[in-house]
């Protein structure tokens, strides 16, 4: 199964690729995580990568597009694999495409998650995540059992730097410039599909599921 996870930041992606892959088991490849990766471990492509994020931008093309056609050519990815967050530019989705024609390979689906702004501000900026497993929980909407600790391995949470608010709406603006034509592009190759990310997290999985069994 070949996946991508379309869809504003805060749509839930994230949160939808943690029980995609139980379901599936196809490597989880989220272009964020990647550059929070190498900020963390210090490289030049992380501490590149920062000054982007920390502003709201997208990192620019050339840093990321190589970068996820290496991954792609990893073994594992042979069968199948989930991209999230990748492509967010016309120009990273037709080297997707160019690189997948190359491999002899389409997608299954471009699952486009759709949130209203204002829920994706409210869900932005109450994230928080767990240092030790990165689980993914929410002040209001997702809480943990004890506040501040993960329900799975009790490390503690944190707020992303980029979750603050002035970030979050210069993410938002962003998005609307540069990503949101990526749903006429896949809508006009026949491989984009809709799914209502307002309600439960577990009711938005199942209609996602649903639509990767047809499309499997
Ligand atoms: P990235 O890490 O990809 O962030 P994003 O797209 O902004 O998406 P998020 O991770 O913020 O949101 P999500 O949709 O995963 O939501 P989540 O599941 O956490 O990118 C970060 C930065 O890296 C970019 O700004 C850019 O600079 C750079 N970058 C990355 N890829 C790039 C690329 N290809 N090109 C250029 N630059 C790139 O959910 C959000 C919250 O809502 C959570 O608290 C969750 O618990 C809660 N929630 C989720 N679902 C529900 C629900 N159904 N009901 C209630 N609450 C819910
Ligand atoms: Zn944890």
């Amino acid at each position: 199964m070949r996946i991508v996870l379309l869809g504003p930041p805060g749509a839930g992606k994230g949160t939808q690729a943690a029980k995609i892959i139980e379901e599936y088991s196809v490597p989880h490849i989220s272009t964020g995580d990647i550059f929070r990766k190498n900020l963390k471990e210090g490289t030049p492509l992380g501490i590149k990568a920062k000054g982007y994020m920390d502003q709201g931008l997208l990192v620019p093309d050339e840093l990321v597009v190589d970068l996820v056609k290496d991954r792609l050519l990893e073994e594992d990815c042979k069968d199948g694999f989930m991209l999230d967050g990748f492509p967010r530019t016309v120009l990273q989705a037709e080297s997707l495409e160019e690189e997948l024609t190359r491999l002899g390979q389409t997608l299954n689906a471009v699952i486009n998650i759709n949130v209203d702004a204002e829920l994706l501000f409210k869900r932005l900026t109450g994230r928080r995540i767990c240092k030790s497993c990165g689980a993914t929980y929410h002040v209001y909407f997702n809480p943990t059992k004890s506040e501040g600790i993960c329900d799975k391995c009790g490390g503690e949470l944190y707020q992303r730097d980029d979750d603050q608010e002035a970030t979050v709406k210069k993410r938002l603006e962003v998005y609307q410039e540069q990503t949101q034509p990526l749903i006429d592009y896949y809508k006009n190759k026949g491989t984009l599909v809709d799914i209502d990310g307002v309600g439960e997290i577990d009711d938005v999985f199942s209609q996602i599921s649903a639509s990767l069994q047809e499309r499997a």
